[in-house]
C-alpha cells in the first residue's frame, strides 16, 4: 500500500507556507493542516481555526486526528511548551521542548550555555537590577548592546552609542516595562563588528544536517538603513558561508551546543538557527534561534532536494544518522513585500493581486487572509516574493519578477536584496 502522509504546520507566516509548499510536493503527503495559516497555506491543505500558542486548544485538536508528524513553526509555542504536550500524546513532533527552547527564549540561559561550552560569543553580563546593570555597562565600551532576556519579535536588542543611550534603555527595559516581563533581566553585551550569518542546523539532539548559510535584510530602507523589522528580503548560499567557515562552525559552535544542552539532560529535536558576526577573529554567536527563520526559510527549502518529511520525520524521530541529505546546486533569493507604514505602524486591510505564477518561482504568502475583498493584507509582512536558479543572480531577477506581479495600496519593498553578495549594481 502507497504510504498516505499527513502533517500540521504550525504557524501562519511566509515560514509557514514554505514548509506546506516543501511538504505538499512530495507525493506521499496527502494532508496538511495549518494552525492557523493563512491565505496561501489555505490552497495547499486546510486552515485549522486554533490559536498557535493555544497549547490546549491544539493538544486538543492533535489527540482527534492525530497527525503523522507536527512541525512548530514558531518560537513563541516552542518557549512555551507545545512541543512537550504534543510528545506527551506520543505524537511525532519537530520542533525542541520548552528547555531547548530556551535557547532562543532567555538570552542569559543561552549565553551561560555558550560561555560554559568556551563558544565564541560577544562578553556580556546578565542583571536582574537596574543599579547593577547601569553600573557595568559603564565599565564597558560603545557602542554596546543593551538586551532584553526574553522574547520581544525581534525588537528587545539596543545598540547604545553612548552609556546615556544604554542607561535609558536599560531603564526602559527594567522600571519601564516595555517589553513585559521579557525585559526583567538584561544582557549587557560588547559590540561586535563584521557582517551577519544566519546558520541552520536540522538536528535530532546528537546529529546535526547543516543548511546553506542564509543572510537576511533587517532593515526596512534600502542600504541597510531605517528601522529594523522581521527581515524584508534573503538569500542563500552566503558567499561568506565556505566550506572552511561552516567546518569551523560546526566544530566550534554547534557541536558544542549540542553537548551543553546534553549534558543538562536536554534532547534537543528541530532547528538549531545561528546567528553569526563574522568578525574578524572568527565567526561568533550573536543569538540561537530554536526555529527556522522567516524569511531564511523562503530561500533554504527551495534548495533542500530531499523530500522535507524525511528530514524533519528523522529528526523528530533521534533518527537523523542515516539520512544522507542532498541539496541543489544554485541559489535563492526572496524578497518581502510589506505593507505601508511597516514596521512602525502597518496599514491593513487593503486587496491584494497576487499576480501569474512564474516558472522557478513561488510567492509564499505571509500576513494574507481571504476577506470581503479576496486576499487581503493582514499583516507587515505581506508576501516573501521568492526566485531560485544556477546563481544568485538568476535567483534575484526571479525573485524581482515575481514581486512585479503582485500589487496592493501602498506596497513597499527593497530592491537591493543581496547586495553584500552581487554588488548594487546587479
Ligand atoms: P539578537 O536578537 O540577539 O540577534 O539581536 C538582533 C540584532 O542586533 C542582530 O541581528 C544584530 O544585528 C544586532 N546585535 C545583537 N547583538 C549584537 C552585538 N553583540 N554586536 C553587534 N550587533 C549585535
Ligand atoms: N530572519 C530572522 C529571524 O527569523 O529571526
Amino acid at each position: 500500500m502507497k504510504e498516505q502522509l499527513s502533517v500540521l504546520v504550525v504557524g501562519s507566516g511566509g515560514r509557514e507556507h514554505a514548509l506546506g509548499w516543501s511538504l505538499a510536493r512530495d507525493p506521499r503527503v496527502k494532508k496538511i493542516w495549518f494552525a492557523p495559516g493563512n491565505a496561501g497555506t489555505a490552497a495547499l491543505g486546510e486552515n485549522l481555526d486554533l490559536a498557535a500558542t493555544d497549547l490546549e486548544e491544539v493538544a486538543g485538536w492533535a489527540a482527534k486526528e492525530k497527525p503523522g508528524l507536527v512541525v512548530v513553526g514558531p518560537e513563541a509555542p516552542l518557549c512555551a511548551g507545545l512541543a512537550d504536550r504534543l510528545r506527551e500524546l506520543g505524537l511525532r513532533v519537530f520542533g525542541p521542548g520548552k528547555k531547548g527552547a530556551q535557547l532562543e527564549g532567555s538570552k542569559s540561559f543561552c549565553k551561560e550555555l555558550l560561555v560554559r561550552q568556551r563558544i565564541p560569543t560577544a562578553k556580556a553580563g546578565s542583571f536582574q537590577k537596574a543599579e547593577d546593570a547601569v553600573r557595568f555597562s559603564e565599565s564597558l565600551p560603545c557602542p554596546q548592546v543593551v538586551k532584553a532576556d526574553g522574547l520581544a519579535a525581534g525588537k528587545g536588542v539596543v545598540i547604545a552609542e553612548s552609556h546615556a543611550e544604554a542607561a535609558t534603555a536599560i531603564r526602559q527595559m527594567m522600571a519601564e516595562k516595555v517589553f513585559g516581563e521579557a525585559g526583567a533581566t538584561v544582557l549587557i553585551e560588547e559590540f561586535l563588528e563584521g557582517e551577519e550569518l544566519s546558520l541552520h542546523a536540522v538536528t535530532d539532539g546528537k546529529n546535526l544536517v547543516i543548511l546553506p548559510g542564509a543572510q537576511d535584510h533587517k532593515r526596512v530602507g534600502e542600504g541597510d538603513t531605517g528601522l529594523n523589522t522581521g527581515g524584508m528580503g534573503a538569500y542563500a548560499p552566503a558567499p561568506k558561508a565556505t566550506p572552511d567557515l561552516i567546518r569551523e562552525v560546526k566544530d566550534r559552535i554547534l557541536v558544542p551546543t549540542l553537548q551543553g544542552l546534553a549534558q543538562q539532560g536536554i534532547e534537543y529535536r528541530g532547528v538549531l538557527y545561528a546567528g553569526l558576526m563574522l568578525t574578524k577573529s572568527g565567526p561568533k554567536v550573536l543569538e540561537y534561534n530554536c526555529r527556522f527563520g522567516d524569511p531564511e526559510t523562503e530561500v533554504l527549502l527551495p534548495l533542500i532536494e530531499t523530500p522535507l518529511w524525511d528530514l524533519l520525520g528523522a529528526a523528530a524521530d533521534g533518527n537523523l544518522s542515516g539520512l544522507a541529505v542532498k541539496i541543489r546546486s544554485g541559489a535563492a533569493m526572496t524578497v518581502v513585500l510589506a505593507a505601508p507604514g511597516y514596521p512602525a505602524q502597518p496599514v491593513l486591510g487593503q486587496a491584494i493581486q497576487t499576480g501569474r505564477d512564474l516558472p522557478d518561482s513561488c510567492l509564499f504568502h505571509a500576513g494574507t487572509k481571504r476577506g470581503a475583498k479576496g486576499i487581503e493584507v493582514a499583516g507587515g509582512r505581506v508576501v516573501a516574493a521568492t526566485g531560485w536558479g544556477k546563481d544568485l543572480k538568476t535567483a534575484k531577477e526571479r525573485a524581482y519578477a515575481r514581486a512585479a506581479e503582485v500589487d496592493f495600496d501602498g506596497i513597499q519593498y527593497r530592491r537591493d536584496i543581496g547586495h553584500r553578495a552581487l554588488g548594487t549594481t546587479q
